[in-house]
């Protein structure tokens, strides 16, 4: 029983920091846990097609001025890889986004070798239910997988991100608190403690890999894991994506609150299709994302009522519609309304955050930083490391943030980040 200490694959991919490769620059490992969904696939396809020049990186938000004097890895010197349970390939994925009308066609034909190489780095994930494998057993191959993507590939880190189908919430057991009762129960091969996520979670710590949580999933809110993650000095963020209704909420609430208006009540719908709407059809599933998307709201409007439903509506495709009705008083008591409808592709928002916040946990890294990053919490519904929900605010705290831990790479880490970054110390 017990942490492994060495899996034999943690070592340093090359002496020079893995700087060496194409384009001189340090190279970042980006491990996609769901690398075959929506989301993983329009990522890699978004970023093929800006390495390929054929994109703007539009919607990204690391592509902004302010962040043109931040070390960050350049979007060429990411590499995707990952997890999935699914046998249909990335490429079969983007044919199926293609004909929903969310990926033009010429584009994704300029990139299919490349999707395809992607996939050819995917590996099988954890599937509940393997008679006679101990979920220990299962998380070292997991880390295995990443360690050899950053060996065989000579990357200088590697970020995990969670973009796999979301779970139900779990119930509290007395493993959760307890290190050594929990590997315990890992090591036996009858019992199943851990859901996917979090072994997802446990399998990046055994790595040594930063990692990021973008869905609303179980995740690391295992108190034993999350305190293993920080004993381990790595980086994490999360979790739940704020893509789209939850972010015009914390874009608007703010204001309306500025302004002096009490907020009565904030009722939204969501209508949405695809793998992501499949899977919120299930009333256990979906609890996880309702509770992730209201408290936000929650603590941005001092808690007005605020009812939420989400709904699965095939025919709606990879397209997300929701629907918000704000009922607020002011001055002597009137009464005034807003009522907001949004329609978006929702990977399509998805996609450039998660290629912003592997650049942004590379960051991180080789700037040395360790548990919770609460600045990240500008991409999450429900910030880890943060109080803050207010988006101005989020935005503020994102940047000063970047800038600060940009300057403190000094010249060894900056290495990492080949000619930009050192040019960036030398200055
Ligand atoms: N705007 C957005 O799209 C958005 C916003 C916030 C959060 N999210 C979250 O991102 C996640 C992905 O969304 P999507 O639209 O890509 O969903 P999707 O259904 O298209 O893809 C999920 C992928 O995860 C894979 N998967 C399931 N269990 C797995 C496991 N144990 N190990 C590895 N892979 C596994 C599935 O096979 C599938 O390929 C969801 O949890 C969603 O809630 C998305």
């Amino acid at each position: 029983m017990g942490i492994p200490a060495d899996l034999g694959i943690n070592e340093a991919a090359t002496a020079d920091g893995g700087t060496a490769s194409g384009s001189g620059a340090g190279r970042v490992g980006l491990w996609l846990v769901g690398a075959r969904g929506s989301v993983a696939a329009t990522a890699a396809t978004g970023l093929a097609a800006i390495n390929g020049g054929l994109a703007p990186a539009t919607g990204c938000v690391t592509a902004q001025e302010g962040f043109a004097a931040v070390p960050l890895p350049g979007f060429a010197d990411l590499l995707i890889g990952g997890h999935d349970i699914s046998d249909v390939s990335v490429a079969k994925r983007v044919e199926h986004l293609v004909g929903a009308g969310m990926l033009p066609q010429h584009l994704v034909s300029s990139v299919r070798a490349e999707l395809e190489e992607v996939d050819a780095r995917v590996c099988p994930g954890y599937q509940p239910g393997q008679i006679g494998v101990s979920q220990a057993e299962t998380a070292r191959r997991l880390a295995r997988d990443i360690g050899e993507f950053r060996r065989d590939h000579e990357l200088d880190r590697v970020i995990v991100i969670d973009v796999a189908s979301t779970e139900a919430p779990i119930d509290h057991l007395p493993e959760f608190d307890d290190l050594d009762l929990l590997l315990e129960a890992l090591d036996d091969p009858a019992r199943a403690i851990l859901p996917p996520s979090s072994l997802s979670a446990y399998a990046a710590i055994l790595a040594e890999a930063p990692y990021i949580c973008f869905t609303p999933s179980p995740a690391l809110n295992v108190p034993a894991l999350a305190r293993l993650a920080a004993e381990r000095g790595l980086p994490t963020a999360g979790q739940d994506g704020k893509t789209g209704q939850t972010w015009l909420r914390s874009v608007l609430a703010p204001g309306l609150a500025a302004r002096g208006l009490r907020v009565l009540s904030w009722a939204g719908a969501n209508l949405l299709g695809g793998g992501d709407g499949a899977t919120l059809a299930d009333p256990e599933a979906v609890a996880g994302k309702l509770q992730s998307k209201n408290r936000g709201l929650q603590a941005l409007t001092g808690g007005a009522a605020t009812p939420l439903h989400i709904d699965n509506v095939p025919d709606l495709g990879e397209t997300k519609v929701a629907w918000d009705h704000i009922n607020l008083e002011g001055f002597l008591g009137s009464r005034l309304t807003l009522q907001t409808t949004w329609s978006a592709y929702d990977s399509m928002l998805a996609a450039p955050m998660i290629l912003d916040l592997a650049r942004l946990m590379a960051l991180a890294d080789a700037a040395g930083e360790t548990g919770q990053i609460g600045e990240l919490g500008f991409f999450f519904k429900d910030p880890w490391g943060s109080e803050e929900h207010a988006f101005a605010e989020q935005s503020r705290r994102l940047l000063d943030w970047a800038q600060e831990a940009g300057a403190r790479i000094d010249a060894t880490s900056a290495k990492s980040f080949g000619q930009v970054a050192q040019s960036v110390v030398a200055r």
